[in-house]
């Protein structure tokens, strides 16, 4: 199975995914995708020799320019791991529950657009929320609006800091993303 990776920071969850289907014969990460030339995600690209590609955007927001290559890459699921785009419509059709996102809180609160990295966690905590989390969901063409896959929790105490959350919810990621990727590729 190939898993192809939208990715716009550090790849984190991305070096994740590709360390747990090391050596493994379900899937493997054969496509990195990024709308950021400087993220830190074409370092791992590089280093773990897998093809990386910077998108550009107005054939991105057109769509069909990737949706052929995801097809030619003979893409079976799409994971955004800290990717900032919303996805195309026609993109989301071409693949129909096989694109994934993972949100760094408890959908459907504190999501959409804007909210991503610190931001979240800052919004969060100024809620006075008792705990937060991660929510693994399928992409639809809203942001962070397609059906929920998985959510995990951690708990927020009196000490929390948005750095101190956002490691709590990085724990998660980096801990369910690619089990969920993998049940999902042997459904
Ligand atoms: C994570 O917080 C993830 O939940 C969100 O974007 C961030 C990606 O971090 N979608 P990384 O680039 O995988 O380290």
């Amino acid at each position: 199975k190939n898993i192809a990776i939208f990715a716009s920071g550090a790849g984190s969850n991305a070096q994740k995914i590709i360390d747990h289907f090391r050596g493994s014969s379900l899937a493997k990460v054969t496509l990195i995708l990024s709308n950021k030339a400087e993220a830190g995600i074409f370092k791992i690209a590089e280093r773990e020799q897998i093809p990386a590609i910077l998108i550009d955007k107005e054939q991105f927001f057109r769509g069909d320019t990737y949706i052929k290559l995801l097809e030619e890459a003979k893409t079976d699921l799409v994971v955004l791991a800290g990717f900032l785009w919303k996805v195309p419509a026609n993109l989301v059709t071409a693949f129909p529950n096989r694109i994934i996102n993972i949100h760094p809180a408890l959908l459907p609160k504190f999501g959409g657009k804007g909210m991503y990295g610190h931001f979240v966690h800052e919004a969060v905590l100024a809620a006075g929320e008792k705990e937060s989390g991660i929510t693994i969901h399928y992409v639809n063409e809203k942001y962070d609006d397609g059906g929920v896959i998985l959510q995990e929790k951690c708990i927020i105490t009196e000490e929390d800091t948005p750095e101190s959350l956002a490691r709590k919810v990085q724990v998660l990621e980096h801990k369910w993303f690619p089990l969920i990727v993998e049940r999902l590729l042997t459904q």
